[in-house]
């Protein structure tokens, strides 16, 4: 039997429901984490309650749990799917209440939910690199909080798949942002260029994880927004995830980058990424660079 939480407590999965009026379902007024699990134990799993609670408070919805509670409630829920590799997803709604835009003015109880799913590392495709299609970012301007509301990235995620793309990569005019669901990176003359992380992106946990990388192996970087022209001329791109981690990108809106290969940068921070895995979660059955 699958389980699940719903409202902080365990469950069958298929019994999981939510109520037709939790502002979750009809606003997307909550917030959400994926949290990535190897060998059945959490990765980087600090950071991503840090990011949770931070992306509560800036919608005002106060964390019904402690983190010690919520962390024995993840750790419970993997252990009882049995749960090897793949990713814990978490949500938390301001709750069910009569539908009206404003905060309910009667006391409403945000709605935790978190199931898990079985899901491999993209082995192949960190070997082989991907394919990504350019598009517009139109999402609003606080892209840093981690929101339900995904419209916009599932229209810019539905071009690339229909383009037979991994992912979209948003710009802002000619302002590279971010993927559709991914931070991505561009390098040149061995410097490793990003967006800052401010409320036009999501911070990701898979980018501070690099970008500390970046500085332990003495790699320059430059947080810094950087334009298409730029990214159509780079050595080398990739893009970071939680379930993408160090992602090689050999192609963009159908021009090549360099030489259609995976760089030399992206490999030496894909082999650092595996090592921060092992060290926090254990040996992996197999690595990218195998
Ligand atoms: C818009 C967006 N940017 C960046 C990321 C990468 O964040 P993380 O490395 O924490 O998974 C995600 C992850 O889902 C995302 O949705």
């Amino acid at each position: 039997m699958a389980y699940a939480i719903v409202n902080g407590k365990l469950m069958d999965r298929s019994e999981a429901k939510v109520d037709i009026e939790d502002r979750g379902y009809q606003f997307g007024d909550g917030v959400y984490e994926v949290i990535r699990v190897y060998n059945g134990k959490l990765f980087t799993l600090k950071e991503h309650l840090a990011r949770f609670e931070k992306s509560l408070a800036s919608i005002r919805i106060n964390l019904p749990f402690s983190t010690q509670e919520l962390t024995e409630m993840i750790k419970q829920l993997i252990e009882k799917n049995n749960l090897h590799t793949g990713i814990i997803y978490m949500q938390i709604t301001r709750g069910a209440s009569p539908r009206n835009h404003a905060f309910p003015s009667e006391v409403v109880s945000p709605c935790l939910t978190a199931y898990t799913k079985e899901m491999p590392r993209p082995l192949a495709k960190l070997k082989s690199g991907v394919n990504t299609i350019l598009a517009e970012d139109i999402r609003w301007l606080r892209c840093d909080i981690k929101s339900l509301n995904l419209l916009a990235n599932i229209l810019a995620k539905q071009k690339a798949g229909e383009n037979n793309c991994y992912e979209a990569i948003q710009h802002r005019g000619q302002d590279v942002t971010e993927g559709s669901s991914s931070n991505i990176f561009m390098v040149k003359n061995g410097v490793v260029i990003t967006h800052p992380s401010n409320e036009l992106i999501l911070k990701g946990i898979t980018k501070d994880v690099i970008l500390q990388h970046c500085r332990n192996l003495s790699i320059p970087v430059e947080e810094r927004v950087f334009s298409l022209k730029e990214l159509t001329a780079a050595d080398e791109v990739f893009l970071s995830s939680t379930t993408s981690e160090v992602m090689p990108v050999i192609e963009i809106s159908g021009s090549t980058v360099s030489d259609g290969q995976p760089g030399t940068v992206t490999r030496k921070l894909q082999q650092a990424f595996e090592q921060e895995i092992v060290s926090q979660c254990g040996n992996l059955i197999e690595s990218t660079l195998a």
